[in-house]
């Protein structure tokens, strides 16, 4: 025993010498050489354990059988496990008790927030400000990093064109050129430019990929597109992630053309890792290996363990096929060590680009303070401000006078604490939400009477309500109807196959209509609605999202002018659920509707156009956009043109407008969209004020994957829009190649 424990003690100081630089630089160029050393010494069992990822208890805590595994150093990573003190003790067993020293790393949903719960990604896409969820998640990653977890599982970059999928909640919406923009701009929030800075953490892009198109909007379905589509539409949230930096990705649930995401060597190996040069690791969704099962692409466990990690999955979620059946595998030459191998060189190099190896500790007496701060809160209310779209306001309902005598403030989700924070609302807590009732209350001065009346439940219950709604709402000035969702009906598992109201809502906003009353609508909810009957009734409707913790605030700061709203919508809101899929980039088709003719693409019972398009939202003041120039009518297609704009702010308050560009490549060896965004500028002008502003367009934007899969751009003439939403504006066009 004597000369084994010497040996092992001189083994451990020379690691310990290689993996303890004094200097904390993350990206050393000898990371590699100490992965090298690191693989040397590991068992089987110690590197199967590296990729392995165990949930904690709902409150937060881990479980005991975590300390022992981590150990015995058969533990890389939890989920859920929070706290600063928790997570101490956790990684002070492994810094101080496992063999090798490996740290830890702790994963959590902080998808918008970790205490200060921001508005819905949907929300924030709303605003096209994407410095904006920088901002947002550079604070969440201040506080989930305080609370002790380096590791969030966002953004999710799923573009979504269904909106029975709760999942939409969740991302930017269903344009790739948004969602790009968002997705950069939320690696950048988390990561900084360099993770293993203090307050930094690491991001984690998912569902790779396609996870939006689930069939049916029913979550977790199988999705079947073409390459075409994958590249075009799906991948480039992806792309411009991996091109931020992001250091790891989620494989998905769904099944992909037959081959499901977490067992898919196209997507994790080919474009991820060939042509994407992605270095960092794959981690799976929970329990998504084991579903390989269900999907029929494995016949059982040890099969399916093969398949995702030769697939390229590097860390499994939950689950435990590669630590149950990895060495099996190996024995019998199902699985290759330099797979296994390859994936612990992926999670130790992240491990170290993290700084955890020489900062594995978070600092305890940090945590309570860094949380849910006042400065926090503000940029909370800020930035749900400006998410906050205005779809209708007819005779200048709003703003509304904060001199009124009297407001009746309405509606299921008036007082709801709840349903404002979303679906992940990381470590967000009912109770520090700000409703809209208190954000009007906090308003207006004491001299106006505020009434309120919940009218009926969010879903189910009765209309008995309503007669105390419809009093409150008679005796007002003004009548402010909150409706919506519950935070349940949105996010994962949520799908709906209606998008109306649900429950007695519609027939409340109807009772309230008919008081005669001026009555303002406001929406709580995290996907778009058919609302119809709102749109043609109720003279103003505020699409409020989920606005997070400061979302009564927000909404009061708009209702009431203080706060001029700005924000578009980031997807189409439909008139019918039939409708679905619909949305604005979509293919001419052979027909394109004709009001007169019946054989063209279109329905008999319901018109074939939005109810609000995307790129749509108003604002309290008016813009006109004029001067519209090109600065060449013809370009090489590799050369650039520059299009500019003059925008005036034409009405008499102080506001922003999204001015939108948006191309159309008309003929082209592939069909191409009627439509596609390529430009977005969010400005402020004061009344009167006049910008120019410039977008450039140049073969990354003019190009397309042709019949083999190639980046081109083809000669030919191109239009181009101009415009505040993805159906008005300017037009103009130029030609590529000789004319
Ligand atoms: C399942 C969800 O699909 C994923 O988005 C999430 O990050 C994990 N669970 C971990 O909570």
């Amino acid at each position: 025993m004597k000369p084994f424990r010497l040996t092992s003690l001189f083994i451990s100081l020379a690691l310990v010498l290689l993996i303890l630089p004094v200097c904390a630089q993350v990206r050393q160029p000898n990371t590699e050489a100490r992965i090298d050393a690191l693989l040397r010494e590991m068992t089987l069992a110690e590197k199967l354990g590296q990729l392995q990822q165990l949930d904690g208890e709902s409150n937060g805590n881990f479980r005991p059988e975590h300390l022992d595994l981590i150990r015995k150093g058969l533990l890389g990573a939890t989920l859920n496990v929070r706290g600063a003190r928790r997570t101490n003790q956790l990684q002070r067993v492994a810094m101080e008790e496992s063999r090798l020293k490996i740290p830890v790393l702790f994963g959590f949903d902080a998808i918008h927030g970790y205490r200060t719960i921001f508005p819905i990604p949907l929300a924030e896409a709303s605003s096209w400000d994407p410095s904006l969820a920088e901002r947002s998640a550079s604070i969440a990653a201040k506080e989930t990093y305080a609370a002790g977890v380096r590791w969030t599982f966002a953004p999710m970059v799923d573009i979504a064109r269904d909106p029975r999928w709760g999942r939409i909640s969740e991302g930017s919406g269903e344009d790739p050129f948004l969602g790009a923009a968002f997705a950069r701009a939320r690696v950048r929030g988390f990561q900084g430019n360099d993770y293993s800075a203090t307050g930094k953490i690491l991001a984690c892009a998912k569902h790779w990929v396609a996870y939006g198109a689930a069939e049916a909007g029913r979550d977790y379905n199988t999705t079947d597109l073409s390459e075409q589509t994958l590249r075009t539409i799906y991948f480039p949230p992806f792309k411009a992630a991996v091109d931020a930096g992001v250091g790891t990705l989620m494989s998905a649930f769904n099944d992909l053309n037959g081959v499901p995401s977490s067992a898919n060597p196209f997507t994790l190996t080919k474009v991820l890792r060939g042509e994407w040069k992605f270095d960092g690791f794959v981690v799976s969704d929970y329990t998504a290996v084991t579903e390989l099962i269900n999907h029929g692409v494995a016949a059982n466990e040890p099969d399916a363990a093969r398949a995702a990690l030769s697939a390229g999955v590097d860390m499994e979620m939950v689950g435990r096929l590669f630590n149950r059946h990895g060495p099996q595998l190996l024995k019998e030459g199902k699985l290759t060590q330099e797979t296994v191998d390859q994936a612990v060189r992926r999670i130790l190099r992240i491990k170290f680009r993290l700084g955890l190896f020489e900062h594995p500790y978070v600092d305890e007496a940090n945590e309570a303070g860094s949380l849910l701060t006042k400065e926090n809160r503000a940029a909370a209310r800020e930035i749900a401000g400006r998410s906050m779209v205005l779809l209708k306001n007819d005779h200048e309902t709003l703003p509304l006078s904060k001199g009124l005598r009297s407001i009746a403030v309405i509606g299921p989700l008036a007082d709801n604490q709840r349903a404002p924070l979303g679906w992940w609302s990381g470590d967000g807590r009912d109770e520090n939400t700000v409703t809209p009732l208190a954000g009007i209350r906090a308003k207006v001065s004491s001299q106006t009477k505020i009434s309120y009346a919940k009218g009926c439940e969010i879903e189910g219950g009765t209309t008995e309500g309503f007669a105390a709604a419809i009093a409150a709402a008679r005796e007002a000035e003004v009548t402010i109807v909150f409706v919506g969702e519950a935070k349940e009906m949105v996010g994962e598992a949520a799908s709906r196959s209606s998008l109306d109201l649900p429950g007695h809502q519609m027939d409340l906003v109807k009772a309230i209509q008919a008081t005669g009353k001026p009555t303002v609508v406001v929406l709580v909810n995290g996907r778009p609605l058919t609302i119809g009957w709102i749109a043609e009734n109720v003279p103003a409707i505020l699409e409020a999202w989920m606005g997070g913790t400061e979302s009564g605030n927000a909404i009061a700061d708009i209702l009431f002018g203080d706060v001029n709203p700005g924000a578009k919508l980031p997807v189409t809101f439909p008139r019918a659920v039939g409708q679905v899929p619909i949305y604005y980039n979509h293919m001419n088709t052979g027909r394109p509707p004709e009001a007169n003719n019946r054989y063209t693409s279109k329905y008999l019972d319901t018109p074939w156009t939005p109810l609000f398009p995307f790129g749509y939202g108003l604002s309290y003041t008016q813009f006109k956009l004029s001067n519209l120039r090109l600065s060449a009518q013809n370009i090489r297609p590799d050369g650039k043109v520059t299009v500019s704009v003059e925008i005036e702010n034409t009405g008499r308050r102080t506001g922003d407008e999204v001015v939108q560009l948006y191309i159309r490549d008309i003929a082209s060896s592939v069909t191409r969209p009627v439509k596609e965004l390529k430009g977005f500028q969010r400005i402020t002008l004061r009344p009167g004020e006049r910008q120019h502003l410039k977008f450039t367009l140049s073969s990354e934007q003019l190009g397309f994957y042709n019949r083999e899969m190639k980046f081109v751009v083809e000669p030919g003439d191109f239009k181009f829009f101009v415009g505040t939403s993805s159906e008005d504006g300017l037009e103009s066009g130029f030609t590529v190649g000789e004319r």
